[in-house]
């Protein structure tokens, strides 16, 4: 651990910020949220939307919001603060850091529901590998029927649910309370290179065997007529998402960036890299719905039926399957400590208390809200706590608080931050720590200033009232 001699901790070098902050983005929302959104979104006017997204609006949101942490050296409410005082801005400004506070909360408290079908899975794969051994693909001689019920069955299983999802959280808790460079950090830079040579390795695989034809078009066939409001809204939600954006996440990690980290780089590779994962899970996902007939709008289960079905086919299937979801699992671990860091950070800080005793709070608001989010898919289906709000009437309690955060605490986080940095922020202080020049730096401030608030107010009052 390096102090900066505030107490505070940093990164131990430059490529283990780059690693920590891209294994905070790449997690579940590629895998798990980024297709689901494109099935339930209708496939390609969502997809190309959202990567005008990524480019025009989450990339300059997100230096916006790892230069505001790296000047504040501390938790998102205070770094904004800071930000604000050295701009003789009112300190009111630490709003955005407090709101996405809260809203990582929220966040991790639905994100370690699904980081426990992650578990389970592994457990099924586990299971397998013993039973079949090395022969042949996963789940021999079982009907591919048996496979895709899988996911129903765990989904039916309210006592299960609650289980596994208390059980990552734990595993979350365990790893933020040891503190940034001895927990965080290792599981990035060890485990983030190796996930990301077995996904491609998967992807090429599907490429040969399943309907990639099919998919391709499902994917990318631009269809201007299906871009309603809504389905921008949703487009831009998931940008946010995958880069942990709006909600304090990145502001937190960017605190512990070094001076001589370049910040512009550094957006530049994290987007580059959670937009690649995304499109990857894209490419190894639908070619297996279409192949097997899944329903595209299948949902928060889509990931978790469709995968398992190319292991069956595929040789060392079992094998492969459980590596698979082990890296899933490290990939959604990494991003599931950022969620619980960004709100860990801000209590200990404010509060002055030791890390693991903020820690513990935090996971047990997390676990509270976390069962209702485990018990949406079984004993509480019924329940729908924003009826009263037409995008959101049929919505569960885990479906939302995926909505709210993704389509509201995001997209609005956003704009402040972008009025903020753009705006308010000194703009030599800006200047000296977002590591552009010329040209680049030119169009990074309009977008800032002009384009992303301007474009999301739109976006969210169609996708809202539209
Ligand atoms: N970006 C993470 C993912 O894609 C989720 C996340 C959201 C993490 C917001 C931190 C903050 O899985």
């Amino acid at each position: 651990m390096a102090a900066t001699g505030k107490g505070h901790e940093n990164w131990s070098s430059r490529s283990a910020f780059i690693l920590a902050a891209v294994g905070s983005a790449v997690g579940l929302g590629n895998m798990w949220r980024f297709p689901a959104e494109a099935g339930e979104n209708g496939g390609g006017a969502f997809v190309l939307f959202y990567i005008f997204c990524v480019l025009l609006i989450g990339l300059p949101v997100l230096l916006s919001e790892v230069l505001i942490g790296r000047h504040g050296q501390a938790n998102a409410q205070e770094s904004v603060r800071k930000v604000a005082r050295d701009s003789n801005a009112s300190e009111g400004w630490g709003i955005i850091g407090s709101m996405g506070v809260f809203a990582a909360f929220l966040i991790l408290s639905f994100y370690c529901v699904v980081g426990g079908w992650v578990v389970y899975y592994i457990g099924v794969f586990l299971g397998d590998l013993f039973q079949t051994g090395l022969s042949g693909g996963a789940f021999e001689g079982r009907d591919p029927e048996e496979i895709k019920g899988l996911m129903p069955g765990l989904f039916g299983n309210g006592g299960l649910m609650v289980g596994l999802n208390l059980g990552f959280l734990a595993i979350t808790v365990f790893f933020v309370a040891r503190g940034v460079s001895s927990g965080i950090e290792w599981v990035a830079v060890y485990l983030m290179p190796l996930f990301f040579l077995l996904f491609l390795a998967i992807t090429i695989y599907g490429a040969f065997t399943g309907n990639f034809g099919e998919a391709v078009a499902y994917l990318f066939t631009f269809d201007f007529s299906k871009l309603t409001g809504e389905v921008m809204l949703a487009a831009v939600g998931q940008a946010f998402f995958s880069l942990s954006l709006g909600v304090a996440g990145m502001m937190t990690y960017g605190a512990y960036a070094n001076r001589d980290t370049n910040l512009g780089e550094t957006s530049g590779i994290i987007a580059g890299a959670d937009t690649g994962v995304a499109l990857l899970a894209g490419l190894a996902i639908f070619p297996i719905v279409f192949a097997a007939g899944l329903a595209t709008n299948a949902g928060p289960g889509l990931m978790f039926e469709s995968l398992p079905l190319a292991f069956q086919a595929m040789p060392l299937g079992s094998l492969i399957g459980l590596a698979f979801f082990t890296m899933v699992f490290f990939a959604a671990l990494t991003s599931s400590v950022s969620l619980l860091e960004a709100p860990t950070a801000w209590m200990f800080e404010k509060f002055n208390l030791p890390r693991p005793v903020g820690t513990a709070i935090v996971g047990l608001g997390a676990a509270v809200l976390g069962v209702l989010s485990a018990l949406s898919f079984n004993d509480m289906a019924d329940f729908r706590p924003l009826a009263f709000i037409p995008i959101f009437a049929e919505a569960n309690f885990f479906d939302a608080l995926d909505g709210v955060t993704a389509k509201l605490f995001m997209p609005i986080g956003a704009i402040l931050t972008c009025i903020f940095v753009g705006w308010i922020a000194d703009a030599k202080l800006i200047d000296d720590e977002n590591g552009l020049d010329g040209a680049l730096h030119q169009i990074w401030r309009a977008l800032v200033r002009y384009v992303c608030p301007i474009i999301l107010a739109v976006i969210l009052y169609f996708g809202l009232f539209g």
